[in-house]
């Protein structure tokens, strides 16, 4: 058994911010299960939401970011994140993370904000269009020289210890983790009473999406086991532009490039968004995806196109080289050429239920960054929020972690806990029934439970859930851990869970779109869907 004062899943901003800060205060496990760059965090492109100028206000974020919402957010917990932001921010700066700037005419320079969808100010800050990846090398590097952080790789968390489970007859808690070391194949024990969720999102969930192949829920889906409480997980926000091209399915076409002035055109040309909304392209990304939907629904085409083309090519290429290259290298060149784009899943805007601290329903359980609900995003996130809310709630959830759980706290750090153990599993004979289980479940996502749903199909995909997790928990049983396996069943688990959540909301608000209750029904809905296991 390993003992830490504190556990980290995750090393995207949220598990990092959280790790170097704790690192000043006792041991620290820094667990991923992959790389330690292998995080949703790398692959944001348009940067970090901040009023950071004199034209812009906390009101104006806080409305703008309510507006988006649909009903949902929580206030008090939006305008906590938007005011403690520029402190986090002139943090990230300490450590060297350098955001874009522009020369005045003065001969001194400013942040230069972008703009994106919702946003009524130019309030982004980003590094050109490769915003997450600056961020993430800045932490990695930080927590690679913190003395108290051990960062393992290749180790993937089983399920969350509680002393529910242990069945002691305590308030329940959190008391540690299982977590499989791929080299070696053992599960390991960790003990500690400061456990930390910050695995992100689920976006592999769907068959298209923005995210990498990290992305499997496994947070959400440990948390549940746990007995936790889950919240809104029906609003999953896909991401209106996503590269339309087999050999890169899941590039995202950054919302910065509609915020500088990218028409969305069909195959003729012809601009829509004016038909859908007064914003017309800048438009919240629920109603963008929507339209765009509807238009390929409409005329039948597989995708629609986002043009910049009009803009000065130097202007373009400065502003997005990342996305400029890696168009290029596929035949593209956005300069001179619109760019195919479909929608697909990128967000999950529910999650573990938190307060602003990211503390949980389970003592000594926090989740910080996509994999929590804290009530900033509500019923559609405000884009560039959510690297925000990552560095606000860390910051936050330390300062409450240490006066909840002390250093001299109960139970004690020796609490023994009982080692995994394997039975007579074997290995795994036939890899093919985990994949194609795992095409399975993000087809029917895709198919059932993506950007318009009806109950019907909710159903559908809710019985075809429930057989294939049953059959997943027999490979979990039967044979050793693995990864793959590991990741199956967060994936299923999530999947599910969205779904039981999309059933229960007769109404359509934000993200949630369904055929059978197409109006908002605020007498009744303009709440939370909880749940729990059991
Ligand atoms: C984007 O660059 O469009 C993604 C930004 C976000 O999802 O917040």
């Amino acid at each position: 058994m390993k003992n830490y004062d504190f556990v980290v899943l995750g090393t995207g901003i949220a598990g990092l911010s959280f790790a170097l800060k704790a690192a000043r205060h006792g041991s620290v496990a820094l667990i991923t299960k992959r790389l330690r760059d292998d995080a949703n965090t790398s692959y944001a492109q348009g940067g970090v939401a901040c009023v950071t100028s004199g034209e812009d206000s906390f009101d104006l974020h806080v409305r703008d970011t309510l507006t988006a919402g649909a009903g949902l957010c929580n206030e008090a917990v939006v305008r906590t994140i938007v005011t403690e932001g520029p402190a986090r921010i002139q943090e990230l700066m300490q450590l060297g993370v350098h955001f874009d700037e522009r020369d005045l005419k003065s001969g001194e320079s400013e942040l230069d904000l972008g703009r994106e969808g919702g946003h009524s100010k130019r309030r982004i800050l980003h590094a050109r269009d490769a915003t997450g990846r600056e961020i993430e090398q800045s932490l990695i590097q930080a927590a690679q020289a913190a003395p108290n952080i051990e960062l393992l790789e290749n180790h993937m968390a089983v399920d969350l210890i509680t002393t529910g489970k242990l069945g002691f007859a305590s308030e329940d808690r959190c008391v540690g983790v299982y977590v499989l070391n791929e080299s070696t194949g053992a599960v390991e024990t960790f003990r500690t009473d400061r456990l930390i969720l910050a695995t992100g999102g689920c976006g592999k969930v769907y068959l298209y999406t923005t995210n990498p192949n990290v992305a499997t829920g496994d947070g959400v889906a440990m948390a549940w086991r746990a007995g936790v409480t889950i919240a809104n997980m029906e609003f999953i926000q896909f991401h209106p532009t996503c590269l339309f091209h087999p050999a890169r399915p899941s590039f995202l076409i950054s919302e910065a490039v509609r915020g500088e002035g990218g028409r969305l055109v069909d195959e003729k040309g012809r601009e829509f968004m004016g038909k859908y909304h007064p914003l017309g392209a800048l438009a919240p990304r629920d109603i963008v995806a929507r339209a765009i939907d509807a238009e390929m629904k409409r005329t039948g085409a597989p995708c629609v196109y986002l043009d910049i083309s009009h803009k000065p090519a130097e202007f373009v290429r400065d502003r997005f080289p990342m996305i400029h290259e890696s168009c290029l290298e596929l035949g593209i060149d956005i300069t001179r050429q619109p760019i195919p784009v479909v929608p697909a899943a990128h967000y999950q805007c529910g999650g573990v239920l938190t307060d602003a601290n990211g503390a949980t329903s389970l003592r000594g359980l926090y989740a910080i960054g996509e994999v929590a609900c804290t009530g900033l995003h509500g019923a559609n996130r405000l884009a560039s929020n959510s690297l925000l809310e990552a560095v606000v709630v860390a910051h936050r959830a330390i300062e409450h972690v240490l006066v909840d759980i002390p250093f001299n706290g109960h139970p004690p750090h020796e609490l023994a806990l009982p080692e995994w153990v394997s039975g007579d599993a074997h290995d795994v004979d036939e890899m093919v029934v985990i994949y194609h289980n795992w095409d399975e479940i993000r087809r029917l996502m895709w198919d059932y439970v993506a950007i318009v749903r009806t109950d019907k199909r909710l159903q559908r995909a809710s019985t075809r859930l429930r057989n294939l997790l049953r059959e997943i928990q027999e490979f979990y049983w039967n044979f050793k851990l693995t990864t793959e396996i590991l990741e199956l069943r967060n994936l299923a688990t999530t999947a599910a869970l969205i779904v039981d959540c999309a059933l229960l909301r007769k109404e359509s608000r934000g993200l949630h779109y369904t055929l059978d209750y197409p109006e908002t029904d605020d007498r009744h809905w303009a709440r939370n869907t909880e749940i729990h296991w059991l």
